[in-house]
């Protein structure tokens, strides 16, 4: 939906728990994501946050699971408890080239069974990223899609290379960030683009997340707080400009991931846990 007048692109709005998009749209700052779930699991994960008040879902093609995301958001409009249009799914194109793309973006829309997807990357950078980024520019104009960006673009450059054939500057960089890695830098170089950054892995992924779950500072600041770590690391990704997709299949986590808005961290316990950044990716896809 159109944000008020008065909202500046990029600012995070935590009454709203959205931000203006630089496409005019308005995104929430947190959301579910989907990886590695099954079309079932999708499905009720999809239900649950959306129950528990998330507004954000996140999937893509490479998962196969758009079929169970459409199923889960079906099943809330039908029970009443969301609207389509208060709803962002975000889903992304892996690969190939602008004929593959625009026949990608058809299935896409097919299997999540939607009018139109809020927000479609390119999941990574390819042999035609004009080619793919054209097709979701054209689906933009046929109101297949409402908003576009990329993924797994970690530096300036790859990002200028996209700007030099865009039309639409992108939305949104959705990348690996973590308290491990956080490349502030990045999202500072594209804020000029009105640009804003959303973290994968905001735990560290699957397998991993007991690194950051049992880090000091976090468990630290978490007990003055009497939150959890996972939520004390929310918090810093959205306080610090980054939207958060944490994944999960437990409707109990799912709940937990979006009780973050009674609280707020001090601009001391932000430095700290800016401080535990070693520039570690656990991917390098
Ligand atoms: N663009 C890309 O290339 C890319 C790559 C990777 C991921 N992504 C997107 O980013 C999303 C997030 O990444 P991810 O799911 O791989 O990793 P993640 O969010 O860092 O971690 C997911 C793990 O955290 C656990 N978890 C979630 N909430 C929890 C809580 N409150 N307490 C304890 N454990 C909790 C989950 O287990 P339970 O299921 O038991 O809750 C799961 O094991 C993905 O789902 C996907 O949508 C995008």
């Amino acid at each position: 939906m159109p944000a008020p007048a008065d909202t500046l692109v990029g600012e995070f709005d935590f009454s709203a728990e959205k931000v203006l998009l630089n496409s005019g749209w308005e995104m929430p700052i947190i959301g579910t994501g989907t990886w590695t779930l099954s079309d079932e699991e999708a499905e009720n994960s999809t239900y649950y946050a959306l129950k528990a008040g998330m507004r954000l879902i996140d999937t893509a093609r490479y998962y196969q699971n758009e079929t169970g995301v459409g199923k889960g958001l079906a099943r809330a409009i039908d029970e009443g408890i969301v609207t389509r249009e208060e709803v962002f799914i975000t889903s992304k194109i892996y690969g190939g080239d602008h004929d593959r793309a625009v026949k990608v973006i058809d299935e896409a829309l097919s299997d999540l069974n939607v009018d139109y997807i809020d927000l479609m990357l390119i999941h990574q950078p390819g042999s035609d990223d004009a080619g793919v980024y054209k097709a979701m520019e054209e689906a933009v104009e046929r109101g297949k899609i409402h908003s576009i960006g990329i993924s797994n673009y970690y530096t300036k450059e790859q990002v200028e290379e996209v700007l030099s054939f865009a039309e639409i500057t992108p939305a949104v960089i959705q990348n690996e960030n973590h308290i491990f890695y956080q490349n502030a830098e990045l999202r500072d170089y594209v804020k000029q683009y009105g640009i804003v950054m959303e973290s994968w892995y905001p735990f560290g992924g699957r397998g991993h997340t007991q690194e950051s779950f049992e880090n000091d500072v976090i468990l630290d600041i978490a007990k003055d707080h009497g939150k959890t770590a996972a939520q004390i690391i929310l918090r810093w990704h959205l306080q610090d400009g980054y939207i958060a997709i944490p994944g999960s299949s437990n409707p109990d986590h799912i709940a937990e991931n979006y009780d973050i808005f009674d609280f707020e961290l001090s601009e001391d316990e932000m430095d700290r846990i800016r401080g535990i950044d070693e520039q570690r990716r656990y991917e390098h896809w």
